[in-house]
């Protein structure tokens, strides 16, 4: 496995692939590598030529007070765990590399990053635009993959692409979730085992509401009522959003219909926990 730092090098190795017509299939993550960044290393090894990671923890995609400082940086365990998924290579550039000096362009996805987790993350999306948006111009992937987890990190990710007719497939990926249910993430090491007990309640909430819509519930209103309430009770926690929207344009309905996401933002301790089903309302049985 090849480890690369320089954007330069990364390029000249690029360069050589292209030259020889390989299928280049890309997996940008922040890195602490976990059994959901795996998932989305195993679909690219499965159908490309060259699988190229990256592992960056982008610091314009954090707000001020978030966890930057603190976000894990296991680069010696990270790199192993994309060497034992079969990736070629590894992109582990520095932030001055990623952001020198002057760097002044930004590339924004509007509408799509107004409400979820962009109403109380301001400038998140943006950070996480840019760097892909630079990732991809360094890489030039054929596929890139990405994680049903961050459910508006992938639309607004597909609307990017189309917009600036990258010649990119994108691939999204089902969640992986620990046995329990509980969705994997990095930040799951910073609960307790109380905690990390109570974070159940979030799956159990969404899978709740699944039930209910297939059962013909389909008022959003009380569907998310019965959500909060489920989601308070199992403990002290701030929840940011418990939404239910349409799976493309994220737009908030009043009664679900058609092909729905049900989404939620809940902060317990010192984790702030994103998690996502899917619902087709056409398979209701009202
Ligand atoms: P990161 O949080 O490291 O995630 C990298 C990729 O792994 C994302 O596409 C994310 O959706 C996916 N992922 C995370 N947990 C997952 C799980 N439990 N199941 C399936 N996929 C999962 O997302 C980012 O990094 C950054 O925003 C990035 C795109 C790298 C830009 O900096």
């Amino acid at each position: 496995m090849l480890k690369i730092e320089s954007i330069t090098k990364l390029q000249q190795h690029v360069r050589h692939l292209r030259r020889a017509s390989k299928v280049i299939g890309f997996v940008p993550t922040m890195g602490a590598i976990h059994e959901g960044h795996c998932s989305l290393m195993r679909a690219g090894r499965a159908e490309c030529d060259e699988l190229i990671a990256s592992i960056f923890v982008n610091p314009t995609q954090f707000c001020p007070g978030e966890d930057y400082a603190k976000y894990p940086r296991p680069l010696e365990r990270d790199l192993a765990a994309c060497e034992a998924e079969g990736v070629d290579t590894v992109f582990c550039p520095d932030a001055d590399e990623m952001y020198p000096a002057g760097s002044a362009t930004t590339v924004s996805v509007s509408g799509l990053t107004d409400g979820l987790c962009g109403a109380y993350r301001p400038g998140h999306f943006d950070g996480v635009t840019t760097i892909v948006a630079k990732l991809f111009n360094i890489v030039q992937p054929d596929i890139a993959y990405f994680g049903q987890k961050d459910a508006q990190q992938a639309a607004v990710i597909r609307r990017m692409v189309r917009d600036l007719i990258w010649p990119i497939k994108i691939v999204i990926c089902p969640t992986i979730r620990e046995p329990d249910g509980l969705a994997i993430s990095s930040r799951n090491a910073y609960l307790t085992p109380e905690q990390r007990k109570q974070a159940l309640s979030l799956y159990a909430a969404l899978e709740y509401a699944r039930r209910q819509i297939q059962a013909g519930r389909l008022k959003v209103a009380d569907l998310t009522a019965e959500m909060r309430q489920r989601i308070e009770a199992a403990g002290p926690c701030s929840i940011d959003y418990i939404e239910i929207i349409d799976a493309h344009e994220l737009i908030p309905k009043n009664t679900v219909q058609g092909r729905c996401l049900i989404a939620l933002a809940v902060r317990i301790g010192k984790s702030r926990l994103i998690d996502n089903i899917e619902v087709d309302a056409g398979t209701s049985k009202s």
